[in-house]
């Protein structure tokens, strides 16, 4: 069996975070959400990985490299544009060939893994296997209506939803999505729909099964997604203090990275602090990651992610944020006062 992976596409809902990189790469709890899903996949026992990569193909590529660290054999596969999940399955084919597949989308997060289903699928031997979970949105997702346990119709993206199941981005499919895929032709938003290649085969008459999970899964397309998500995977960590504690108060469940130094400062878990970052005379409260090399100094900062290369100094207080790489918050002294921002493209600021 083979994995599929997409990593291209567009980041357009995570704006201006994704305007230049790739938003599999956002990390939740440090890592990347990417790395969640090779992961997963190396899990249940899959080693042949293809991955699709669009515009951020370099940034995806120097992150995952041949795939060793993760146990799998990687191949690229860069697709011109995203022009749809059943067209990433087109141009995968040649590498596909044959093979039963998993193909999982960059961007979901599954907390318990895939094994289960892959080992499910390996066993039941369906032509393909999805995943559904209750949503309270469904209109964005992809819609399952099932009868008796069996899947009757799938819509995309549906105004009028016909059930509270939504399509996880994970599938599992043998060769004969390949006939659905150059079956279908483009939906409204000019994508070829995977949605619309597994009604193809519902209709067809292959046996498609579907699986309604009940652990926790998160596609992070938006920020209060990433903030969730981040709250989830924190809880799952292991205290541990790899940095330099030097007169704080450390509380619950803390992760302190490699070289991280932290001074005069409350941080009170689940929180990771990455590795060469410097909290000085700060509070980091619970659900808060710093990722790499980024400046803590006076601050107050809590339910929040802050990316790489940032600081953040004499600011009081930061909640419920995401805070892009190379960022500086500082307060300012300067008269007169005011608040001097230089804020990207599609960004929203929210001030006291
Ligand atoms: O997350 C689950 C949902 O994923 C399903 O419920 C929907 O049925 C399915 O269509 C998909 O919806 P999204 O609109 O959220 O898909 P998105 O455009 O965000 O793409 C998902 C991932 O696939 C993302 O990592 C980008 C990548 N991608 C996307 C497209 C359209 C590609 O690599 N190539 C593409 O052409």
């Amino acid at each position: 069996m083979k994995a599929l992976v997409l990593s291209g596409g567009k980041g357009t809902r995570l704006r201006p975070i994704t305007h230049t990189s790739a938003k599999q790469l956002v990390p939740v709890a440090n890592k990347p959400i990417l790395f969640y899903g090779l992961e997963a996949i190396a899990d249940s026992g899959i080693k042949d990985v293809g991955i699709i990569v669009g515009d951020t193909k370099n940034e995806i590529m120097s992150a995952v490299g041949d795939g060793k660290k993760f146990g799998i054999k990687v191949k690229y596969i860069p697709q011109e544009a995203p022009l749809g999940l059943a067209h990433a399955v087109k141009i995968a084919q040649s590498f596909l060939k044959d093979d039963e597949f998993v193909m999982y989308l960059g961007d979901n997060l599954i907390r318990d893994g895939i094994k289960s289903f892959v080992d499910e699928f390996r066993k039941k031997k369906p032509n393909s296997q999805i995943l559904l979970a209750k949503v309270p949105n469904p209109q964005q997702f992809g819609v399952a209506e099932l009868k008796d346990g069996k899947i009757v119709k799938l819509v995309e993206k549906p105004k009028q939803p016909k059930s509270d199941l939504a399509l996880v981005g994970v599938y599992m499919f043998d060769k004969n999505i390949f006939e659905a895929v150059h079956k279908i032709k483009p939906s409204w938003r000019g994508e070829l729909e995977i949605t619309d290649a597994i009604q193809y085969l519902v209709e067809k008459k292959f046996n498609v099964i579907p699986h309604i999970i009940n652990g926790w899964w998160k596609d992070t397309g938006k920020l209060e997604d990433m903030l969730e998500a981040n709250r989830i995977i924190l809880d799952t960590l292991k205290k541990e203090n790899l940095g330099k504690v030097e007169n704080s108060t450390i509380e619950g469940k803390v992760v302190i990275q490699k070289n991280a130094e932290i001074k005069n400062s409350t941080i009170r878990g689940p929180v990771i602090i990455g590795e060469n970052c410097k909290i000085f005379n700060s509070y980091i409260g619970p659900f808060t990651s710093v990722y790499f090399n980024t400046v803590i100094e006076n601050s107050e900062i809590e339910h929040s992610i802050i990316l790489e290369n940032s600081k953040v100094k004499d600011v009081k207080r930061v909640a419920d944020s995401l805070i892009g790489q190379n960022v500086e918050v500082l307060k300012s002294e300067k008269k007169p006062q005011a608040y001097r921002i230089m804020v990207g493209d599609s960004s929203r600021v929210e001030i006291i």
